[in-house]
C-alpha cells in the first residue's frame, strides 16, 4: 500500500516578467491555467492530498486551485522569505505521519510519472529525494553535488564556487521529504545566504549530514522548464502541444501538418479523424472518428459526430453539437445550437440559439437572427427543412418539419409543417421598360451636350 502523501504546490511566485494583471501561475497552456496542469498530475499520480501556497490577496489563484482539487488547503504565505519559508507556510497541513512532495506552480510540464517515481525513492528509505536533469545552460539553477552515487548537497548558483559552478546536474525544484524527517529537516533550514532566504534545497546537506539517505533522480529537463516570462510561457506551451499532437496520432488521428494545429488538454479526437492545418482546438472539444476538420476551422467547447464535416474555414462556439454525417461548410458559425442527422449548411451562415433538424438543408447566407440587443431567441428548424439562400431567421421562430423557404426571405413567424413561406418583395416585370428609359436617357444627355 502506497504511504499518504501530502503535495505542497508553491505558488506565491510574484511573477513581474510576466508584465500581467493575471497571477503567473494563472496564465493558460493548451486552455488550462499552469496551476491546474500541475494539480492534474499530483492527481493522477494518486496523491491526494494538497496545499497550496498563495501571496497575499490572492483569493483567484485559491478558488482554481479548488476547483481543480476540492478539499485542497490553501495556505497564504504573508512574506516571501523562500522556498523552504513557502513550504512552512503550509505547517499545519505537514504531519511526521505524511510524506510531502513539493512541487513548483509555474512548472506546468511535470509528468505524474515523475511524482511517482520521487514517492518511490520515499518508499525505499530516502528521506529526501529531487530530480536532476542536464541543463544545457546550468546558469540559475541550484547544483546536484553527488558523491559515489550519494547527494550531499544542494548548492544555489549565487553561493556556488566556480567548481560547483561547472557541475552541469541541475536541480529541477520538486522535492520529496520523508514525513518522518520531513517536519525537522525544513525547521533546521537558516537563511545565512547569499540572497539570505530559507532555502528548501538547504534540505539535502542537512539531511546528509544526519546520516539520511538522500537521493537525485534523473529526469528531462523538458519536465523541469519553468515559466517566469511570456517567452518562457510560448516555449512550455511548444513543449505541450507536441505532448498533444503525438498524442492524438498514436490514437490514430490524421494531421496533415500537425505542427500547425492546435489542442487543448482536454480536446478529445476519435480514430480516422482527418485534421487539415491550420486549425484551433480550443477547450471542450469532442471530435467523433471519421470526422474531417478542414484547413483553417477554429473549435471551442463544441462536440462533432462521426463522419462530419467541418471547414474550411468554419467556427464552432460552445454549445455546437453536431450529431454524425453533418456538414457545416466554409464561412460559418455555429453556437448553442444542436445540427442534427445530415443536416447541411454549406456556405457564409450564422447558426446560434439553435435546432436545425435531420437532413435540413440550409442555404448560404442564412442568418439566426438571435438577439434583439437585449436578449438572446431560439429558433426551431425542423427535419427536412429547405431554407433558401439568404433568409434571415428572425427569433424566436419555428419551422415545421420539411417546410420550405423562398431565397431571400425574413421570417417572422412560425412557418408549418410542409409549407411554403416566402417573404420579400413580390417580383414584377414591366414589358419594355428598360428600352424606353435607355431612350429617354440618352435624349437627355444629347440635350445637355448641345446647351
Ligand atoms: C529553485 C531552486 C533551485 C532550482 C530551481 C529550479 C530553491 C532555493 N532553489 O530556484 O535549486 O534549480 O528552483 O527551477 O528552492 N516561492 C514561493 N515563496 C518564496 C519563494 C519562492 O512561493 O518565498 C515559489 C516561487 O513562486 C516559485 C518557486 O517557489 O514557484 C521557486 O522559487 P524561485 O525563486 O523561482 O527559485 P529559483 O531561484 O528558481
Ligand atoms: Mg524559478
Amino acid at each position: 500500500m502506497s504511504r499518504p502523501t501530502l503535495a505542497v504546490i508553491l505558488a506565491a511566485g510574484e511573477g513581474t516578467r510576466m508584465k500581467s494583471s493575471l497571477p503567473k501561475v494563472l496564465h493558460p497552456i493548451a486552455g488550462r491555467p499552469m496551476l491546474t496542469h500541475v494539480l492534474a498530475s499530483v492527481r493522477e499520480a494518486g496523491v491526494t492530498q494538497a496545499a497550496v501556497v498563495v501571496g497575499p490577496g490572492r483569493e483567484d489563484v485559491a478558488k482554481v486551485a479548488q476547483t481543480e482539487l476540492p478539499g485542497c488547503a490553501v495556505f497564504t504565505q504573508v512574506e516571501r522569505k523562500g522556498t523552504a519559508h513557502a513550504v512552512l507556510a503550509a505547517r499545519q497541513a505537514l504531519t511526521e505521519s505524511k510524506d510531502v512532495i513539493v512541487l513548483f506552480a509555474d512548472t506546468p510540464l511535470m509528468r505524474p510519472e515523475s511524482i511517482e517515481m520521487l514517492k518511490g525513492a520515499l518508499a525505499d528509505g530516502a528521506s529526501i529525494a529531487v530530480l536532476g536533469f542536464h541543463a544545457a545552460d546550468p546558469t540559475g539553477y541550484g547544483r546536484l553535488i553527488v558523491e559515489d552515487g550519494v547527494l550531499t548537497a544542494i548548492v544555489e548558483e549565487k553561493d556556488a564556487t566556480s567548481a560547483q559552478k561547472a557541475v552541469g546536474f541541475c536541480n529541477g525544484g520538486l522535492m520529496a521529504l520523508s514525513g518522518e524527517h520531513g517536519l525537522a529537516l525544513l525547521e533546521a533550514i537558516g537563511n545565512d545566504n547569499a540572497k539570505g532566504e530559507y532555502y528548501l534545497t538547504d534540505a539535502a546537506a542537512i539531511a546528509h549530514q544526519r546520516g539520511l539517505k538522500t537521493v537525485a533522480l534523473s529526469i528531462a529537463e523538458e519536465e523541469v522548464q519553468g515559466v517566469n516570462d511570456r517567452a518562457q510561457l510560448a516555449a512550455a506551451e511548444a513543449v505541450m502541444q507536441s505532448r498533444l499532437r503525438a498524442a492524438a496520432l498514436r490514437e490514430g488521428v490524421t494531421m496533415i501538418a500537425p505542427e500547425t494545429v492546435f489542442l487543448s488538454h482536454d480536446t478529445r479526437i476519435g480514430n480516422d479523424v482527418v485534421i487539415e492545418p491550420n486549425c484551433w482546438f480550443g477547450p471542450g472539444v469532442t471530435i467523433e472518428s471519421g470526422a474531417v476538420i478542414h484547413a483553417f476551422s477554429h473549435l471551442e467547447g463544441a462536440s462533432v459526430g462521426a463522419g462530419t464535416s467541418v471547414g474550411p474555414f468554419a467556427r464552432l462556439r460552445p454549445g455546437a453539437r453536431l450529431a454524425e454525417e453533418v456538414k457545416v461548410g466554409n464561412f460559418v458559425e455555429v453556437k448553442a445550437a444542436s445540427v442534427e442527422k445530415g443536416a447541411k449548411i454549406s456556405h457564409l451562415s450564422y447558426i446560434g440559439d439553435a435546432r436545425v433538424g435531420a437532413e435540413a438543408n440550409i442555404g448560404a447566407g442564412t442568418i439566426t437572427c438571435n438577439y434583439d440587443g437585449y436578449l438572446k431567441h431560439r429558433t426551431d428548424i425542423g427535419a427536412g427543412v429547405f431554407v433558401g439562400s439568404n433568409s434571415a431567421l428572425v427569433a424566436p421562430v419555428t419551422i415545421g418539419d420539411n417546410a420550405n423557404i423562398g431565397a431571400g426571405s425574413v421570417i417572422t413567424r412560425d412557418v408549418p409543417a410542409d409549407a411554403l413561406a416566402v417573404a420579400r418583395g413580390r417580383q414584377v416585370a414591366i414589358g419594355g421598360w428598360a428600352r424606353t428609359y435607355r431612350a429617354r436617357k440618352k435624349e437627355e444627355k444629347a440635350a445637355k451636350g448641345r446647351g
